[in-house]
Parts: C-alpha cells; structure tokens; sequence
C-alpha cells in the first residue's frame, strides 16, 4: 500500500474490502511487507520467530520497542501495531504507563493487548488516554502456560457465547479492531457479524474482516511444525538453504568471487 492506512479508514473497511496484517520483526522485511499490506504487527512472536524461545512469555516492553522502531525505520508508510508483551497491562495504570513508553519510543499507530471482557476496563483506560487499542480474542498466546496449550476455541456453546462477549467488550471498550486467533470459522463469522468493527482472523477462517499471519510460517522459514491454518507461499527454509549451499560450494571452489565481484 504506497499510502498510509488510517483507523478511520481501517473502521470502514468493514464490509468492504478484507484488511492484510502481517508480523514483522526487522526493517528489512518490513519494508518488503509495505507494498502489500495494510497493517503491520510487531508481535510478541518475535519472542518465538526471532529469539528461539518456546513462547510468547518472556518478551520484555524493552524487545517490543526496540523490534518496532526498528520495523517503523523499514517501513514509514505503514500502520504499524505494537503487541503489548505479557505482564505489562495487568491493571489499568500499569497499561497506560507502558503504552505511553510505546507511544513516546516509538511511532507505533496503536498497540494490541490480549482478552476480552476480562481486559475491557483496560482497554477502555488506554483508549479514553490517546491510545488506539487492537483487541485480541479467542486464542491467547499469552495464556498458553496458565491453559496447559494452544486450545482452539469456539469448540462449545459456552465458548461460542463467551466469544461473542468478548467480541462486544472489545468493541464497546473502544478497540478500532480485533485480532481473532484459533476459532471455529462459523463462530468466528457470527463475532465478526456481531461487531461494527473489523475482526482480523489467524486461524479463524475466511468469513472474518481480514486476515493476519506470522511472517515466518507464510513464508515457510519456520521447518518444525506448520499449523493447519498457515499456508506456506514459499518454501524459504529450502530456498535459504540452497543459496547457502551454492555460495559454500563457490566458495569451496574458489568460482566465487569472479572478476565481476572483484575491486
Ligand atoms: O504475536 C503475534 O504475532 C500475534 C499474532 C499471532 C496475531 O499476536
């Protein structure tokens, strides 16, 4: 996208046009994601994509602002979103503190914290403060060790309407979107119905106002493990690789460097 996104016009884009989110760590992906997406997040999967660690848990407000400012000097034209990293938004004041370190250290458009009617009180504080909230419901990353696991939800009626309340929450609490991680696509669809702003699926089906995937599971750096809801648009790891192989090679054989590369 050559213009920058707004939040007015990410709040109309609702039944318009789907909105494209994606993670970024670094300036230079970053600046290869600006001509194609609308939003991007600096996520708190760099804790896992970027530092090796087995979750989200362990970033620190000190990684999430030196990750976004680093993503904003790759891409100044974009809206850039700063996961708020566990443990910083456990009361009110404690949220708007940190929020206001984010918003002072770094140009980020907004930031995303995780719950939903639990976190309305919160998210109402940062937004009646100047700051724009991105909702995060369903599956939370950030309770992966309190839950045992990542655990789909929306799987029973009870989830299905604590989902919806969330979703209203969210909404009513002033967030301007909602990210909707590892939910039933037919409930998914009934919460992204049931707000007037739009819901930004992982995992979530494609009956939702946008989607938002890990950089590094699309583009198939991640080798482990891929999730059923990531498609892989390429197959970096191979790719990386067999660049890292011919350049060994090359260099093995002395064909590299050739006169061209040569002062
Ligand atoms: O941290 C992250 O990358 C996220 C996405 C999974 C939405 O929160």
């Amino acid at each position: 996208m050559s213009k920058k996104i707004t939040i007015t016009s990410i709040k109309k884009s609702k039944g318009a046009s789907p909105l494209v989110m994606i993670t970024a760590y670094d300036a230079l992906f970053a600046k290869l994601m600006e001509s194609s997406c609308d939003m991007i997040l600096v996520g708190d999967s760099l804790n896992m994509s970027f530092a090796g660690k087995s979750d989200t848990l362990s970033a620190t407000l000190e990684q999430m602002i030196y990750h976004t400012n680093a993503v904003a000097m790759g891409a100044k034209n974009s809206f850039i979103i700063c996961d708020m990293p566990f443990g910083t938004y456990t009361s009110p004041d404690e949220a708007l503190k940190n929020s206001i370190r984010v918003f002072q250290e770094t140009p980020a458009d907004a930031l995303k914290i995780e719950g939903g009617e639990d976190k309305a009180h919160i998210i109402k504080h940062l937004c009646s403060n100047g700051i724009a909230v991105c909702g995060h419901i369903g599956l939370l990353p950030q309770a992966v060790r309190s839950e045992g696991g990542y655990k789909v939800k929306g799987k029973s009626q009870e989830e299905r309407e604590q989902l919806i309340r969330d979703a209203k929450a969210v909404e009513s609490a002033g967030a301007f979107c909602m990210v909707i991680e590892g939910v039933k696509a037919e409930v998914a669809a009934e919460v992204a119905r049931g707000v007037n702003i739009p819901v930004i699926g992982i995992g979530a089906g494609r009956d939702v106002d946008g989607q938002v995937l890990v950089f590094s599971d699309m583009l198939g750096f991640f080798e482990e493990f891929t999730p059923k809801f990531v498609k892989k648009y390429i197959d970096g790891a191979s790719l990386v690789k067999s660049a890292l192989k011919s350049y060994s090679d090359e260099v093995k054989s002395k064909e590299f460097p050739q006169d061209i590369h040569t002062y």
